[in-house]
């Protein structure tokens, strides 16, 4: 695609090249660092099955809101509500989103960072060199974070500055099955250590009484947020997408796609936990787990380690090298979203907003870099709270000012009998009452 002005949107280059691009930016660290944590350090398979619940009930309508009302209007997410309505509030909830994906590239950048510097980490443990691997898993030296944070951005960056589709597509279609090919690999050889039984227990099966208000709002942020949902990230994509394309089968595929790997990493990394732990490696303190914010990037490294030789390396480089591109695809969408923003609300060209932009959230994450503790304030704010509320007033969106009537006739571009369909019953039911009851309740208890 050539460069994008104002006047002339860009578009993806095939029906394949949008999924894949959506699929890239919803699989990312929320499936690999963010969802595995989260199941390990909050509540094992009664997690699991929340999750799962939030994606397909709440996650699913709501993404299928997204990339209508983004295809509807052509407009990045605040240019977007403006054109749908006359609304003065929802151009607000467009510019919330625009916010919250700076405030989470900021700091998203910093974990891509340790997950590309673990590549690093892998060949440096393997010929001895102690130190500088040492350094690498650090997660609390400022330098090296920022220094691999910003190396981060600045790719970013320079992917945006070339418009939507360069390169996206041609990565994800790499990354993703290798992705799964390896985590599959690791699943194999950790089910036979001693000790993964235990893990599989631990994940899959639900000790319901587990379930606390906590543990469903934070299953409902991570959700939102793997999805890459709430903050208008697939209204923009949904602005490049083609009018020949059915939208809720393409939100069903990434949906899937999505869940699919998040459960992968889950089953990898639950199970290597206690195989780590039978190992010696002191990752609980008493009932409590070691560290959270880190602690896929303890237990990762240790079974590489374990593997060890020439095998155990390859497998730790590849595993890394595969999660910094899979984060890449990811922040890419994150920025996307400001800098579209820019682009069209402000009549700038692309690599002038990228540049700008880019290098704003890139002196954020050199902040976060040196003051990680952020990380867990800014992802409560700006992802478990800020998504789900930009997901909420979406909903509203389309049931009280844009009308069901008004999405249904752009989703019926690609779905021509939709209206005729089940779809076109539930889907309504979903937008108007399920999923903003659902939210709402979830952050109303959450505060009580
Ligand atoms: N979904 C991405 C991940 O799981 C993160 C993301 C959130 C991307 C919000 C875009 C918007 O890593």
């Amino acid at each position: 695609m050539a460069i994008q002005t104002s006047t002339e949107r860009g578009s993806w280059n095939s029906r394949l090249g949008f999924i894949l691009a959506a699929a890239g930016s919803a699989v990312g660290l929320g499936n690999i660092w963010g969802f595995p944590t989260k199941v390990a350090t909050e509540g094992g398979a009664a997690y699991l099955i929340i999750y799962l619940l939030c994606t397909f009930l709440i996650g699913f309508p709501v993404m299928v809101a997204e990339l209508s009302i983004g295809r509807a209007s052509r407009r990045n997410p605040v240019g977007a509500f403006k054109a749908l309505s006359n609304n003065k509030f929802f151009p607000l909830v467009g510019l919330w989103g625009v916010i919250c994906g700076v405030m989470i590239l900021s700091f998203y950048s910093v974990i891509a960072g340790w997950a590309f510097g673990y590549a690093f980490e892998e060949i440096f443990y393997f010929l001895g060199w102690t130190q500088m691997a040492d350094l690498l898993t650090d997660t609390g030296n400022g330098w090296k974070n920022a220094l691999l944070a910003v190396i981060f951005m600045l790719a970013t960056i320079k992917i945006i500055t070339g418009g939507v589709s360069d390169g996206i597509e041609k990565a994800t279609k790499t990354m993703m099955p290798l992705l799964v090919g390896i985590i599959v690999i690791m699943i194999l050889y950790v089910l036979t250590q001693d000790g993964a039984m235990d893990g599989v227990r631990e994940y899959l099966l639900p000790d319901f009484s587990r379930i606390t208000t906590d543990l469903i709002f934070s299953a409902m942020g991570q959700a939102f947020f793997s999805l890459s949902l709430g903050m208008g990230a697939l209204i923009t994509y949904g602005s490049y997408l083609s009018k020949k394309e059915n939208i809720p089968q393409v939100a069903a595929f990434v949906t899937l796609a999505d869940v699919g790997i998040a459960f992968l990493a889950g089953l990898l990394i639950i199970p290597a936990m206690y195989v780590a732990r039978s190992a010696g490696i002191e990752i609980f303190v008493g009932d409590q787990l070691a560290s959270s914010t880190d602690l896929v990037f303890q237990i990762l490294p240790a079974l590489f380690h374990t593997i060890g030789g020439f095998v155990g390396v390859t497998l730790g480089v590849v595993f890394f090298l595969l999660l910094s591109i899979a984060a890449l695809t990811s922040t890419i969408s994150l920025l996307e979203v400001p800098v579209s923003y820019v682009i069209d609300e402000h009549q700038m060209e692309r690599s002038k907003a990228a540049w700008l932009v880019g290098l704003g959230v890139t002196f954020i994450s050199v902040v976060i870099a040196f003051q990680t503790s952020l990380i867990g304030s800014f992802s409560y704010i700006f992802s478990d709270l800020g998504l789900p509320i930009g997901g909420l007033l979406i909903c509203l969106f389309i049931a009280f000012v844009w009308k069901k009537e008004e999405a249904l006739n752009e989703l019926e571009h690609g779905f021509p009998t939709i209206k005729q369909s089940l779809f076109a019953k539930v889907w309504p039911v979903f937008l108007y009452v399920i999923c903003p009851a659902a939210i709402a309740y979830n952050i109303i208890s959450n505060f009580l």
